[in-house]
């Protein structure tokens, strides 16, 4: 309540400032009390736990010398039964969704691979990047399913008769070693390496820019070492004299569009009819190998994840070789149903949750200072020049996976989303969360000019997404889209699509009714219908109802 109390004198002082247009450096403390225009130390790091060193010159069983050294992590296994789909030695890597290594998503949308290059006629003009953080441990910290499973088997062998044998037979010295939420190395080398590439892509961009560029990522530690770790292999040891890395705080009271948060949160479990079907012949096959200990049906999702956090942070894991190339499709399929589901097409919140980001994406890339309409930007923050400015050449953002999805999905990008079965793979889907949001992953918005005409492509992780009708585009080979119909589109439909206020602001039940799953990233007409037909008048105190925590 203090805390509270003491920041209101500064909100109400800043929002008089805002109308009577004084210069900037009087808005310099509107993030609150801090010493600095831009304080780093803003709270909110998340559930932090440190894990255990990691020691891959001793533990790593195949021949020592990694083949390409990527980021020195052991990426060699095939799946047990050997097979794999294409030629890569990263084959098991690139099925474990939102925790697979860094790879650009080269067979994401291949037939615009050929028209990577910009075309003769046109010229980069600015360039947005919004970016995911770099490789972690696992969420959640003690709560965390991964974790519970280390404590169960540690149990289990205290108890005196736990016994593996076979692929298993590493769990009888095996012990869980991750922390919680932490950037591990291998992130902050992604990031650095993203943050290089970027400069080789877009340094040119910033050449007699005059201002320092504002970098915005979160609080969270994993965010804000991201950030760092980029802004280094860009601007070099010096960054944070080159740049302002302007942090967001994940309080969940707070507007925030790297990190919103809204009233409900929506969660289809049928996915788990679908690990319902698939677990249990890889439990009972796992336990044939185990005396003493039993690993549930519902472990498995949580074992299998072990593979891609344990080689991250640890360099080694020695799950990756116990499933086969068909557990780990199943696996995959998993994560994608759980991102449509949680965050994209299939979850009726989804573009709510993103549309704030997406107006923030047209503010800047019109130049138009912050007009609302008002979703969940701070607009304390957006309509200060300091904190959001316009004419920046290079913008930088920083955000978590759910958040990038829920953008794309407002955005109306429908080249991801896929009819999806909770019965069976579908194999020919086009959307997989390790080609979307890997660990750093990139979506770059590019403004080109090309013969007097803008247009914007947009890459995420290098693959050209074929813009088409849905975005306001006309579809071509290339990808490329004139910016004034994305815009227009965007402007008329994004926010409108989204139903922000009933679908953020209000709960369901009692503003919407879902019962089914959804397929637009929205609620419907007859969703929202549903409810104000039983009550005949508006949704009351729609407006002031405050987001959940
Ligand atoms: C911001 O406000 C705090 C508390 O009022 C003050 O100590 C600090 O010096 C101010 N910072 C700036 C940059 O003006
Ligand atoms: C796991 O922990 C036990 C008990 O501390 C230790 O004896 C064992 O060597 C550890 N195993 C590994 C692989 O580090
Ligand atoms: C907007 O940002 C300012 C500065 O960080 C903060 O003090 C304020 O609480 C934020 N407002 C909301 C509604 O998030
Ligand atoms: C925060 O978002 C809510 C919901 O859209 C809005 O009513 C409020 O004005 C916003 N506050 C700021 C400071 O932007
Ligand atoms: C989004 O795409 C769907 C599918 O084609 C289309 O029906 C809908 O009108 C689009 N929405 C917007 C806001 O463009
Ligand atoms: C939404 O509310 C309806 C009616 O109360 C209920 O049947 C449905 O299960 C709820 N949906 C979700 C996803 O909670």
């Amino acid at each position: 309540m203090a805390q509270i109390a003491a920041l209101l004198p500064l909100i109400f002082a800043a929002v008089v400032i805002a109308d009577s247009s004084t210069p900037t450096k009087n808005w310099n403390n509107v993030t609150g009390t801090s010493s600095t225009t831009f304080p780093t130390d803003v709270g909110f790091l998340g559930k932090l736990m440190y894990g255990q060193s990691p020691f891959v010159a001793q533990v790593d069983k195949l021949d020592t010398n990694r083949p390409n050294g990527k980021y020195g992590i052991e990426m060699r296994w095939l799946p047990k039964d050997g097979k794999k789909d294409d030629a890569t030695p990263d084959d098991i890597f690139r099925n474990l969704g939102q925790v697979s290594p860094y790879h650009i998503a080269d067979d994401l949308f291949p037939e615009t691979n050929k028209y990577r290059s910009v075309p003769d006629n046109c010229e980069i003009k600015q360039v947005h990047l919004l970016s995911r953080h770099g490789a972690r441990y696992p969420t959640g910290s003690k709560e965390g399913g991964q974790y519970k499973f280390g404590q169960k088997v540690a149990k289990a062998r205290q108890s005196g008769d736990f016994k593996a044998e076979g692929d298993l037979s590493f769990l009888n010295s095996w012990n869980y070693s991750l922390g919680s939420e932490v950037l591990v190395h291998t992130g902050a080398q992604e990031l650095f390496d993203s943050g290089v590439k970027a400069y080789l892509d877009y340094a040119k961009l910033l050449d007699g820019y005059e201002h320092k560029p504002v970098i915005r990522t979160t609080s969270q530690s994993r965010m804000l070492d991201s950030a760092r770790y980029w802004t280094l292999g860009f601007f070099g040891w010096d960054a944070p004299e080159k740049m302002h890395l302007e942090v967001l705080t994940e309080d969940s009271s707070q507007n925030n569009t790297l990190a919103p948060v809204c009233n409900e949160v929506y969660y289809d479990d049928s996915v788990n009819d679908w690990i319902d079907t698939y677990s249990p012949p890889i439990a009972k096959r796992l336990n044939s190998m185990l005396t003493g200990f039993k690993i549930s049906d519902e472990d498995i999702y949580n074992v299998m994840t072990l593979c891609g956090y344990e080689t991250v942070s640890q360099g080694y894991s020695d799950f990756c070789n116990i499933f086969t190339k068909e557990e780990w499709e199943q696996h995959e399929y998993t994560i994608d149903l759980q991102f449509q589901t949680g965050s994209m097409f299939l979850n009726p919140i989804a573009k709510a949750k993103g549309v704030g980001w997406v107006t923030e994406f047209l503010d800047r890339v019109t130049n138009s200072k912050f007009d609302g309409p008002q979703s969940l930007q701070n607009s304390t923050l957006d309509s200060n020049p300091t904190y959001f400015p316009l004419k920046q050449p290079l913008y930088a953002d920083f955000s978590h996976d759910t958040v990038i999805s829920n953008i794309l999905t407002a955005f109306n990008f429908t080249q991801f989303a896929d009819d999806l079965d909770f019965t069976k793979i579908n194999k020919n889907r086009r959307y997989r969360t390790s080609r979307v949001t890997p660990f750093g992953a990139l979506i770059a918005f590019e403004i080109l000019e090309c013969d007097n005409d803008q247009y914007l492509r947009v890459k995420v992780n290098e693959a050209v997404v074929p813009m088409n009708q849905d975005q306001g585009c006309e579809k071509r080979d290339d990808g490329l889209c004139k910016l004034d119909s994305f815009v227009k589109h965007q402007k008329e439909h994004a926010f409108k699509d989204s139903h922000f206020e009933t679908a953020c602001m209000g709960k369901n039940g009692t503003d919407y009714i879902v019962t089914g799953p959804v397929k637009t990233g929205t609620l419907s007409k007859s969703q929202i219908k549903a409810v104000k037909s039983k009550r005949s008048n508006a949704i009351p105190g729609l407006k002031t109802m405050r987001r959940g925590a």
